[in-house]
């Protein structure tokens, strides 16, 4: 009887626990979010159907244990004049049982689970488009706590006069491919856009890569996803998507005034590293 209660509990949780998070998220500004954002980027779809696929998995494995567990508490316990019915589960039958139910739980979640993120992996998350002329190319040096961005100005390079160079603002043109590399002045920290689904740790003395294409124009969160100190919190910036047209115009502008106002003797703007694909 007490294992009876005990699961109708954990189902009362269960059922009383969405309404309570409805009631948190409502106390909140914003939209409500019951699920990811919307996505915006050309590949993010593969990570919300990957999401859909494991929670669609693991909720039915985790029916099919509750029915079972359900079905022989009500059939094996004590009845008035029946005795409560339990084994160990140490026979031959019952550890060939255990395997096969494990065997099969790998085979379904894990394998197939596997077997699509590395095939999405290869696809897209890996497939850098480095030949692609449209391409985007972004550093970006995360500190302590702050995102600075640079763009090449209109020669092309990374390092010279023209670069446009900002802190927690990124620009980017829609529909055009943006490969970001990124380390840090400091601490790991997490450069985390959840409408692009992305996300990439960039650490000191390292650079690492990712890379993604915005596919609706509007302003989106940056955030640092690496607990990254005391003000990790406060360590956020606006990504902007723009058509093309206005994207070169914005360039235009930025480069040449980021030319005027070049100072030379500021070492610590100078942070920009050689491009290597
Ligand atoms: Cu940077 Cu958290």
């Amino acid at each position: 009887m007490r294992a009876l209660h005990a699961m109708l509990c954990a189902a009362a949780v269960l059922v009383l626990q969405s309404p309570a998070w409805a009631l948190a998220q409502g106390a909140t500004d914003g939209p409500k979010r019951w699920g990811p954002t919307e996505n915006v980027s050309l590949n993010g779809g593969r990570v919300d159907s990957l999401f859909w696929i494991i929670t669609a998995l693991v909720g039915v494995s985790f029916l099919i244990v509750l029915l079972m567990l359900f079905v022989t508490v009500l059939r094996d316990r004590a009845r008035p004049g029946v005795k409560a019915r339990y084994d160990h589960g140490s026979s031959l039958h019952d550890k060939r049982f255990t395997a096969t139910v494990s065997v099969i739980v790998f085979l379904v979640l894990d394998a197939s689970v596997l077997w699509i993120t590395m095939h999405d992996l290869r696809e897209t998350v890996w497939a850098f488009p480095e030949q692609d002329p449209q391409t985007l190319r972004v550093e970006v040096l995360g500190q302590q706590w702050a995102w600075n961005f640079r763009t090449p100005g209109v020669d092309g390079q990374f390092g010279t006069a023209d670069d446009v160079v900002s802190i927690n603002h990124l620009h980017v043109p829609q529909g055009r491919p943006v490969i970001v590399h990124g380390s840090s002045k400091d601490v790991i920290h997490s450069l985390f856009v959840p409408d692009m689904r992305i996300k990439r740790d960039f650490n000191p003395g390292a650079i690492n890569a990712v890379w993604f294409q915005a596919e609706k124009p509007g302003d989106y969160e940056i955030l640092c996803a690496e607990l990254c100190g005391f003000a990790h919190y406060q360590m956020h910036g606006t990504l902007t998507v723009v058509p093309q047209e206005s994207w070169d115009a914005w360039q235009a502008e930025a480069s040449t005034i980021a030319q005027a106002t070049y100072d030379e003797t500021d070492t610590e703007a100078r942070w920009a590293w050689d491009w290597k694909e």
